[in-house]
C-alpha cells in the first residue's frame, strides 16, 4: 500500500482591504443631459447629485451610472413607476433610504456595482426588501462581508442572478444564500473566500452557473451540486477537487480549475455531460509509474481533514476514482502547464468525443499512439513545449489522426515522426514542428518501410496549408520537399543554409504561398537577384537577417502587403523599389539595420515620402565612419553628395582653412614689416630661401 498523506490546514490571514477611494466633490444638480430614447433614459456621467425628477415619457430603463449621487433619498423614483431596469454603477452611494424603491414593483434588474453600500447596509437591505419582483441584482465592488450580503439577499426569493464579485466575503455558510430558490447564476469572483460550508448552496436548487474565480479556496472535497452546469474555480489555491461519491447524475458541462495547485487529476462526479474541462497551470501528474506498484489499484491517497478540533481521515483510491469518472462527453480538455510525464494507458480512451487536447508545457517524453488513443474525433492536438523524443505508432495503425486539423509539436526533441503517421490525416491543415532537430526525408518513403522514424515527409499532404519548421536545423533542401501540398503559410526561418542560396526548391509551392518566412536562413543575393516573381499570391514575406546585398525582384507578386528586409547588407535602395507596381501596393516594408550608403542611394528623397516604410525612423545610412538616421539627413544633401567621401571633420577643416591661411599671411606680413632683422637672423641660421 502506498500512502500519500496530506494535511490541509485551513487558516488564512484576515485580509482587510480598503477598496474604495475617498469621495469626490458633489456638483450642482442638473436635470439636463439625459437622453431618452425608446423608453431608455441614459443619464450616464452627467454630474447629477440626485435622481432627476422630470424625465419625459415614463422610462422603462434608467441609467444613472457615474453620477455623484452619494445618497439615494426616500421616494427618489416616485415619478417613474414603470421602471424595469435601473443602473447606478459608480455613484458613490453609501446610503439608500428605506423607501427609496417604494412603488417599484416592476423593477426586474438593479445594478449597484462599485458603490459603498457596506456603510449603511442595514438600511440598504431594508430598501432591497421592498423589491419583490427583482430578478437580477449586481452588488459587485461594495466591500460587503458575508453577513452584509446575507442580510441584503434575505428573502429576495425572486432573484435569478446575483453578482457579489469584488467584495470582502470570506466564509460562506448555510445562511448567506438562504431562500434564494430561483437563483440560477451566482458570481462570487474576486473575494477572499477560503471556506464554504457543506450546505451553503443546498437551498439553491435552480443554480446553473457559479463563479468562484480569484478566491482563496484550498480544496473542494465533497462537491455535490448536481444541478450546476458551469463552475469556475480558477485562480484559487486548490490542491484537491473531489466530487461526492454519489450515483446521482450531475449536469456539469463546464469546469474551470485552471491556475490552482492541483496535484492529481480531479476526481470528477459521475456526469456524462462535462464537455469542457480546463486544468491549465496546476501541478498535476500521473504518479502510477513513480510508485512502481504492480497494480494500479494500490494507488491510494489518504486525506487528513482538519476542521476546527475535528479530524477526519478519508482514504481515496486515486486510480479507481479516476477510472470511474465519466468523460465520455468531453470535447475540450486543457491540461497545459502541468507536470505530466506520461499519460497512463487507457487515459485517452476514456474521452471518445474529445476534439481539442492541449498538453502544452508539460514534461512528456513519449507519446504512444494506439487504436482510439488519441480518439478519432480529435481535431486539435497541442504537444508543444514538452520533452518528446519519440512518437510511437502502434504497428498497422493507419487512420489514427483522421480528423486532426491542427498538430502542434513545437519545441520538443523529435528527430522525426513515425512513417505512416500522417498517411490518413486527410484533414490536417496546420503542422507546427518548429524547434525540433528534424530532417526531411530525401525521397518518397515506401509505405511498408519500418526503419527508424528519423525523418519527416510532407510530400503529397494535400490538405496541408500551414507548416512551421522554424529552427529545425534543416540541411539544404533537395528536390522539393513540399511537392503535392497547397501550402499557404510556410516558415523556414532560422535554418541556416536551408535554401543553399536559391529559392528554386520552393517553386512547387510558389503559386499557393501567401505567407513565407525566411528569416536567418543565410540567403545572399549571390550572382542573381532573388526573384519572387513566381510567388503570385504572396502577401507577406520575411527576409530579415540574411545577407542580401540587392533588392529582391517581385514583378509578378501583385498581392504583396508586407515585406521585411531588416538586418541584411543592402547598400542601396533601387529606384524600382519605389516605382515598381507590386511594391506600390505594399502596406508595410521594413528596411532598418542595413548599411545603406548615404550618397549612393538615388531613392532617398522618394523614401521620405514612402509612407509604407514601417520603421523609417530607424533606417540609417553609413556616411564614412558615421551612421546617420535617414530622416535626419539634411534636405538635398544626398543628391549632390560631392563631399560625401570626405570625413565631416575634414569638411569643416576645409571650410575654416582659407580664413586661417589669410589671417596667417596677414600676420606674417605685418610681422616682417616691423621685425626685418629678426627674419634675417632666422634666414641666416636656417638657410631659408627668401619668399620675396
Ligand atoms: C427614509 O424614511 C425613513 C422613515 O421615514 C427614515 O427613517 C429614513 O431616515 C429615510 N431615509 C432617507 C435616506 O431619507
Ligand atoms: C433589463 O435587465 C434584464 C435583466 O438583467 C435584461 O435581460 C434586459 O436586457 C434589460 N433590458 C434592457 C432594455 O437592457
Ligand atoms: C424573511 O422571511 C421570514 C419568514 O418568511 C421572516 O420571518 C423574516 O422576517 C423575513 N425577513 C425579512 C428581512 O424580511
Ligand atoms: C473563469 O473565470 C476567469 C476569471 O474571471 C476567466 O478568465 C475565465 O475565462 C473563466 N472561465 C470560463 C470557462 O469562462
Ligand atoms: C519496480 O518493481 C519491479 C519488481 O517489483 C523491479 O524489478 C523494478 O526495478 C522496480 N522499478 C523501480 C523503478 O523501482
Ligand atoms: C470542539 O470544540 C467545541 C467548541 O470549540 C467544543 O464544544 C467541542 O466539545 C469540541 N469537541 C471535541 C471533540 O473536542
Ligand atoms: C468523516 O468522513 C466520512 C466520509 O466522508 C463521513 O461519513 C463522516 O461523517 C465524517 N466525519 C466527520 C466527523 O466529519
Ligand atoms: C504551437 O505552440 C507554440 C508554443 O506553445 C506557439 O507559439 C505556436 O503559435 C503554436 N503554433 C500554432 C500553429 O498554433
Ligand atoms: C488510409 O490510406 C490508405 C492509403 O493511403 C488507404 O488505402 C486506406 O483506405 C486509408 N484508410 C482509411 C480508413 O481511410
Ligand atoms: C548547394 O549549391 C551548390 C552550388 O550551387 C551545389 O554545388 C551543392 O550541391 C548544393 N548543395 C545541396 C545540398 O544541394
Ligand atoms: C557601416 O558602418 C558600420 C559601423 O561603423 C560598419 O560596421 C560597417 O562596416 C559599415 N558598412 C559599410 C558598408 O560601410
Amino acid at each position: 500500500m502506498e500512502f500519500l498523506p496530506f494535511w490541509l490546514c485551513l487558516g488564512f490571514p484576515f485580509l482587510v482591504v480598503e477598496w474604495r477611494h475617498g469621495g469626490g466633490a458633489a456638483a450642482a444638480a442638473s436635470q439636463g443631459g439625459c437622453k431618452v430614447v425608446d423608453g431608455v433614459a441614459d443619464c450616464r456621467g452627467q454630474n447629477l447629485a440626485s435622481v432627476p425628477r422630470s424625465l419625459p415619457s415614463h422610462p422603462r430603463m434608467l441609467i444613472l451610472d457615474a453620477n455623484p449621487l452619494k445618497v439615494l433619498w426616500n421616494h427618489s423614483f416616485r415619478a417613474y413607476p414603470r421602471l424595469e431596469n435601473l443602473s447606478m454603477h459608480s455613484c458613490h452611494l453609501d446610503r439608500i433610504g428605506h423607501y427609496a424603491f417604494q412603488g417599484q414593483g416592476r423593477l426586474r434588474s438593479l445594478g449597484l456595482a462599485d458603490n459603498r453600500l457596506s456603510e449603511n447596509y442595514k438600511e440598504t437591505a431594508a430598501a432591497l426588501h421592498t423589491l419583490l419582483g427583482l430578478r437580477s441584482l449586481d452588488l459587485s465592488g461594495n466591500s460587503l462581508t458575508e453577513d452584509m450580503a446575507g442580510l441584503m439577499l434575505q428573502n429576495l426569493s425572486s432573484l435569478e442572478a446575483v453578482s457579489l464579485a469584488r467584495n470582502a466575503l470570506m466564509r460562506l455558510d448555510e445562511s448567506v444564500f438562504e431562500g434564494l430558490e430561483h437563483l440560477r447564476e451566482l458570481d462570487l469572483q474576486r473575494n477572499y473566500i477560503f471556506e464554504i460550508e457543506g450546505g451553503a448552496f443546498d437551498g439553491l436548487t435552480e443554480l446553473r452557473r457559479l463563479n468562484l474565480a480569484y478566491n482563496n479556496l484550498p480544496c473542494i472535497v465533497d462537491f455535490r451540486l448536481p444541478q450546476l452546469r458551469f463552475l469556475n474555480v480558477s485562480y484559487n489555491i486548490l490542491e484537491w477537487f473531489l466530487a461526492a461519491r454519489e450515483e446521482a447524475a450531475f449536469e456539469l458541462e463546464v469546469l474551470d480549475l485552471s491556475h490552482n495547485q492541483l496535484l492529481f487529476f480531479p476526481l470528477l462526479p459521475q456526469c456524462g455531460k462535462l464537455h469542457t474541462l480546463l486544468l491549465r497551470d496546476n501541478n498535476m501528474g500521473f504518479y502510477r509509474d513513480l510508485y512502481n506498484t504492480s497494480s494500479p489499484q494500490e494507488m491510494v491517497a489518504q486525506f487528513l481533514l482538519v476542521d476546527g478540533n475535528v479530524t477526519n481521515i478519508t482514504t481515496v483510491n486515486l486510480w479507481e476514482e479516476f477510472a470511474s469518472s465519466d468523460l465520455s462527453a468531453l470535447r475540450f480538455l486543457d491540461m497545459s502547464q502541468n507536470q505530466f510525464w506520461h499519460l497512463p494507458d487507457g487515459f485517452l480512451k476514456k474521452t471518445p468525443s474529445l476534439s481539442h487536447l492541449n498538453l502544452n508545457q508539460n514534461c512528456l517524453k513519449m507519446l504512444h499512439i494506439r487504436e482510439h488513443e488519441p480518439p478519432g474525433a480529435l481535431t486539435e492536438l497541442d504537444l508543444s513545449h514538452n520533452q518528446l523524443a519519440e512518437l510511437r505508432l502502434a504497428p498497422g495503425l493507419t487512420d489514427c489522426l483522421r480528423n486532426l486539423q491542427v498538430f502542434n509539436l513545437s519545441s520538443n526533441q523529435l528527430l522525426g515522426v513515425p512513417t505512416g503517421l500522417f498517411d490518413n490525416a486527410s484533414h490536417i491543415t496546420t503542422i507546427d514542428m518548429s524547434h525540433n532537430q528534424i530532417s526531411l526525408c530525401p525521397q518518397v518513403v515506401p509505405l511498408d518501410w519500418a526503419g527508424p522514424s528519423s525523418c519527416v515527409d510532407f510530400r503529397n499532404m494535400a490538405s496541408l496549408r500551414s507548416l512551421s519548421l522554424e529552427g529545425c536545423g534543416l540541411k539544404a533542401l533537395r528536390d522539393c520537399p513540399f511537392q503535392g501540398t497547397s501550402l499557404t503559410h510556410l516558415d523556414l526561418s532560422s535554418n541556416w543554409g536551408v535554401l543553399n542560396g536559391s529559392i528554386s526548391s520552393l517553386w512547387a509551392v510558389a503559386p499557393t504561398l501567401q505567407v513565407l518566412a525566411l528569416r536567418n536562413v543565410g540567403l545572399s543575393s549571390g550572382t542573381a537577384e532573388m526573384d519572387f516573381s513566381r510567388f503570385g499570391n504572396l502577401r507577406e514575406l520575411d527576409l530579415s537577417g540574411n545577407s542580401l546585398t540587392s533588392f529582391p525582384r517581385f514583378s509578378g507578386s501583385l498581392a504583396l502587403r508586407t515585406l521585411d528586409l531588416r538586418r541584411n547588407f543592402l547598400t542601396a535602395l533601387p529606384q524600382r523599389a519605389v516605382s515598381e507596381r507590386p511594391l506600390r501596393s505594399l502596406q508595410a516594408i521594413y528596411l532598418s539595420q542595413n548599411p545603406y550608403d548615404c550618397c549612393g542611394v538615388e531613392g532617398w528623397g522618394a523614401l521620405q515620402h514612402f509612407k509604407t516604410v514601417a520603421d523609417l525612423a530607424m533606417v540609417t545610412c553609413n556616411l564614412s565612419s558615421r551612421i546617420i538616421r535617414v530622416v535626419e539627413l539634411p534636405e538635398g544633401v544626398p543628391r549632390d553628395c560631392k563631399w560625401g567621401q570626405v570625413d565631416t571633420g575634414l569638411f569643416y577643416l576645409v571650410l575654416i582653412l582659407p580664413s586661417c591661411l589669410t589671417l596667417l599671411v596677414a600676420c606674417t606680413i605685418i610681422f616682417l614689416t616691423f621685425k626685418k632683422p629678426l627674419l634675417q637672423v632666422i634666414k641666416s641660421r636656417c638657410h631659408w630661401s627668401s619668399i620675396y
